[in-house]
């Protein structure tokens, strides 16, 4: 099968890394060569240090059978395309359209989104039977769950490709309802925002709340530290669309969420975010 993975960021790189790992041909597609040479490089580096632990890691096979480029119609007869841009529903709505309209008939289209509906991506394109979610986690070459998600009209033949693709990449998959958040985020957003309430009210410090859960609950990372590594940006723009999608009070977004995102104390990649980085 030959893959498509659109979109080149944080998770596209990683997508693409792990299926060209796995033996497929990959087309890596972005807007730029700028960052498309950035992309190239990170997967260098992550592919490097995993040879160092693996032996089958051939670092030059593996880059070999990633096409990197700009021009979308190498997608044209992919078996599957991955979408991984940004988490806009215009900008993705409008990729899906030229897609649809681009692809062989047989090629499926998927979206990693974490918080658009698969429906509300699918609707501007004629081949609803052949669209789902292909949600990967972050960071890709080292986490080992995809979620897979159908929306009333995926076929269960696309549903069954998809399978067999995450099987064959050495992932564990899911299967979720096209819902808010899915599964994985549905659960870990509002502990995360529960973890933020905590502190805004007093109950107890960031670093307590977080020696709680690490000790108590046995996480392997406490969430507050874990709301700095995904962003507070990030953190924010999952939160909301949880809260606007269910309409749900039990929801609403912590104030001290906010604050942090308004005064750019954004988590690791600003330096500072619930704790401070050197
Ligand atoms: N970052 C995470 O932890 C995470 C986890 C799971 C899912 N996701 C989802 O994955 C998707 C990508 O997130 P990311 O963090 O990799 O973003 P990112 O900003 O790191 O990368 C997005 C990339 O898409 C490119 N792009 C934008 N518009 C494009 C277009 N029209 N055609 C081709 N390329 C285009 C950008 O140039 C950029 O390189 C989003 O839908 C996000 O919700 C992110």
């Amino acid at each position: 099968m030959k893959i498509g993975v659109i979109g080149s960021g944080i998770m596209g790189n990683g997508i693409a890394q792990v299926i060209a790992t796995s033996g497929y041909e990959v087309v890596l597609v972005d807007v730029n060569y700028d960052v498309l040479n950035k992309a190239k490089q990170t997967i260098m580096k992550s592919l490097e240090k995993l040879a160092q632990r693996k032996q089958s890691i051939l670092v030059d096979k593996i880059l070999s059978r990633i096409e990197f480029t700009i021009d979308k119609n190498h997608l044209k007869n992919a078996d599957v395309v991955i979408e991984a841009i940004v988490e806009n529903i215009v900008v993705k709505r409008t990729l899906f359209q030229e897609l649809d309209e681009l692809c062989e008939e047989k090629t499926i289209l998927s979206s990693n989104t974490s918080s658009l509906l698969i429906s509300e991506i699918a609707s501007v394109t004629n081949r609803r039977d052949r669209i789902c979610g292909l949600h990967f986690f972050n960071p890709v070459p080292l986490m080992n769950l995809v979620e897979i998600t159908g929306t009333e009209e995926t076929s269960s033949e696309t549903l069954a490709i998809a399978e067999k693709l995450v099987a064959s990449i050495n992932k564990e998959s899911i299967h979720v309802k096209d819902t808010p958040l899915f599964v994985v985020n549905r659960l870990l957003v509002p502990l995360i925002c529960e973890a933020i309430s905590l502190v805004d009210e007093g109950t107890a410090s960031v670093a307590d709340v977080d020696k709680g859960m690490l000790l108590g609950a046995n996480h392997p990372i406490g969430p507050l530290r874990l709301a700095d590594m995904i962003g507070l940006d990030t953190m924010l723009h999952i939160a909301e669309a949880l809260y606007i999608k269910t309409g749900d009070s039990k929801y609403r977004v912590p104030e001290l969420l906010r604050r942090k995102v308004e005064t750019g104390e954004l988590g690791r990649k600003s330096g500072r975010g619930f704790y401070q980085y050197a």
